[in-house]
């Protein structure tokens, strides 16, 4: 997501308020920030990569003005450059644009052969050329947003500026955009933090409308082009509170987010048939091996990955902390194809790991969040995630997004390589497609995470135990709770535990069981049994479907399930897990989004 931002007014203050506001809404995306100011027919754009503290050095000499706009970027079309940072602009249109164009590709090639230039990579850039060829055609500017409203495929929020016009026009499909309302002054913004300095007044844009505003006035029209009333609203929160969208903390907000992330990653990719898929991914051509390399929930995402890809590949996966990767011998070739997995894209021992294994020559691919980071440029393929900024610094949404990403890759290199049958393959990408939908009923299981966080939140060891997949799902679930609650907590092999580490288990020893691999169910039943025995206290989290089959409820304290398509269940019981620890960490005070001892990305080795 992006910030936007935008001013018009009695008072030359465009670039008070412009800067204030992407203050305010730096959290949304941090990549690169730019603003446009109109004086008259002169637009100044000026833009920076890197943080608003950068844009802010270029501002000395600038001369204020009554109207302008403002964005802070989240890169997701075009690398994280000055070039590709907002405001674009294209003869007689400025624009500033959240959310992504779906068919921008196409539009570019016909405006290129109607004689438009691109200096960007952006799809932003192609909607500004959009909005100036049918603005030259139809002469009328709300004919003109309606037009492109129709063209347009995508998410998208837009603020706009005509050079032959001095007020500020924004319209908008599914990103946010609100309208504040000042006195002599009116401001455009993605939200609420972005304006609560100057005001607390504000209108909520609805999908298909379109707005215009001077210093006094503030019209909206209905995608009928005809004038409407809208509901005045005032936010009478905290602009902290304003930031997390209303939830007490951003890791919340974040998990509640997997939502629409996990479709952001989809829609990607073409997933109308397992051919499409195959074909909108990079090649992954056949390997004999691969290996996925990452640190901390990077290489925990990579672990739920190794069993999904060996089920559906047949081919041996090795997952390595990349710490250990550097300075291992990895048997690597040109037949291995390494998976370098990493939210930020430059943590040091991955990005280390990646540069000794294109030394050698050999294949690499990244499973990134940030756009145009160091590992997703230097690697010779890159997935992105597309899971927005991340400011918690546990990571949530990113690694279940992880997971999903390794999940395409299992399927299309299992389908391509005949693992996996057109039918089978044809099917388990319609359950792929049901999970955005699917993991709100996860979601809406906070209570009952929170119930058992309640039981847990006093204990000074918490054990996490499960086998196979479920033991990777027990290692994040562990690290998830450790970093937020500071509670000491071990995952551990549910097999293993007979062989040292039950000596541990004492009355009352909270220990967290994952039962979902159904071929090994009674395995784990058993050791959960075991560990009952000498008097743990059991959480059980499982699925509906295995929990059915056990009438007695003997062998754990409490249980929650969750009801998912095979192959997306890993991805539930992650979202319970980060409920889970979320809630743990909540009823001890602590500071869940800023952690002691932690960074978002180490990028120190
Ligand atoms: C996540 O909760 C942790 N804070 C941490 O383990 C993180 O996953 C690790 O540092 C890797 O970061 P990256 O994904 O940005 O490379």
């Amino acid at each position: 997501m992006c910030g936007i931002i935008g001013y018009v007014g009695k008072e030359k203050k465009s670039l008070h308020v412009l800067m204030s506001g992407l203050k305010n809404l730096e959290y949304r995306g941090y990549d690169s920030a730019g603003i446009a100011l109109k004086d008259k027919e002169n637009i100044t754009i000026i833009k920076a990569q890197g943080k608003i503290a950068k844009l802010e050095n270029k501002l000395k000499n600038v001369k204020n003005t009554h109207l302008g706009i403002g964005h802070t970027r989240w890169a997701t079309h075009g690398e994280a450059t000055e070039i590709n940072a907002h405001p674009h602009e294209m003869e007689n249109i400025t624009i500033v644009h959240n959310g992504i164009i779906e068919n921008y590709e196409k539009i570019k090639r016909q405006l290129i052969k109607e004689g438009y230039k691109f200096k960007s990579e952006t799809d932003t850039e192609v909607a500004c050329a959009l909005f100036n060829k049918i603005y030259k055609e139809e002469q009328d500017k709300l004919k003109t947003l309606k037009k492109v409203n129709t063209i347009l495929r995508g998410s998208y929020a837009f603020g706009i500026l005509f050079k032959d016009d001095d007020r500020l026009y924004a319209m908008r499909k599914d990103s946010p955009l609100i309208i504040g309302l000042g006195k002599d002054e009116n401001y455009i913004a993605s939200d609420v933090p972005a304006i609560l300095e100057f005001t607390n007044k504000y209108i909520l844009l609805d999908k298909n409308e379109y707005a215009v505003l001077d210093k006094e006035n503030i019209c909206i029209y209905n995608d009928n082009l005809e004038k409407i009333d809208k509901k005045i609203n005032t936010y009478e929160g905290s602009k902290e509170v304003a930031m997390k969208n209303g939830y007490d903390h951003f890791m919340i907000k974040e998990i509640n987010e997997e939502t629409t992330v996990f479709d952001n990653l989809l829609n990607q990719f073409d997933m109308s048939s397992i051919e499409a898929l195959t074909k909108s991914m990079p090649k992954l051509k056949k390997y004999e091996k691969i290996d996925i390399v990452g640190c901390g929930s990077a290489y925990h995402a990579g672990l739920v990955g190794k069993s999904i890809i060996e089920e559906y590949v047949n081919i041996p996966v090795n997952v390595k902390i990349a710490s250990e990767y550097r300075y291992n011998k990895n048997f690597n070739d040109k037949k291995t194809l390494t998976i370098l997995i990493s939210q930020s894209g430059e943590t040091a021992d991955t990005l280390a790991a990646l540069r000794k294994t294109k030394e050698k020559g050999f294949d690499t691919l990244a499973i990134i969040n940030t756009v145009g980071s160091s590992i997703a440029r230097e690697a010779d393929n890159v997935l992105y995630i597309k899971a927005g900024p991340e400011i918690s610094v546990a990571t949530t949404k990113a690694y279940s997004a992880q997971i999903l990403m390794l999940i395409l890759i299992a399927l299309v290199m299992g389908y391509s390589s005949n693992n996996i049958s057109k039918t089978k393959s044809e099917s388990i990408l319609k359950d792929i497609k049901m999970l955005s939908e699917s993991i709100k009923r996860t979601l809406n299981k906070e209570n009952e995470c929170k119930k058992i966080a309640k039981k847990l939140y006093k204990a000074n060891d918490i054990f996490y135990i499960g086998r196979s997949i479920d033991y990777s799902l027990c290692m994040e679930g562990s690290l998830k709770l450790k970093e937020i609650s500071y509670i000491h907590s071990e995952s551990y092999a549910a097999g293993e535990l007979k062989h040292g580490t039950i000596s541990l288990i004492e009355k009352n020893t909270p220990v967290v069981a994952i039962v979902t691999d159904e071929t090994i169910e009674e395995k784990t039943i058993s050791n959960i049994k075991e560990v009952k025995a000498r008097g743990a206290n059991v959480t059980l989290i499982t699925t509906d479907k295995i929990l059915k089959k056990y009438k007695t409820s003997d062998f754990y304290d409490q249980c929650i399930t969750i009801n998912s398509k095979e192959i997306t269940t890993s991805i539930h019981i992650a979202t319970i897990l980060q409920l889970t620890a979320y809630h743990v960490a909540n009823f001890k005070g602590l500071d869940i989004d800023k952690p002691r001892n932690l960074a978002k990305s180490v990028t120190v080795e």
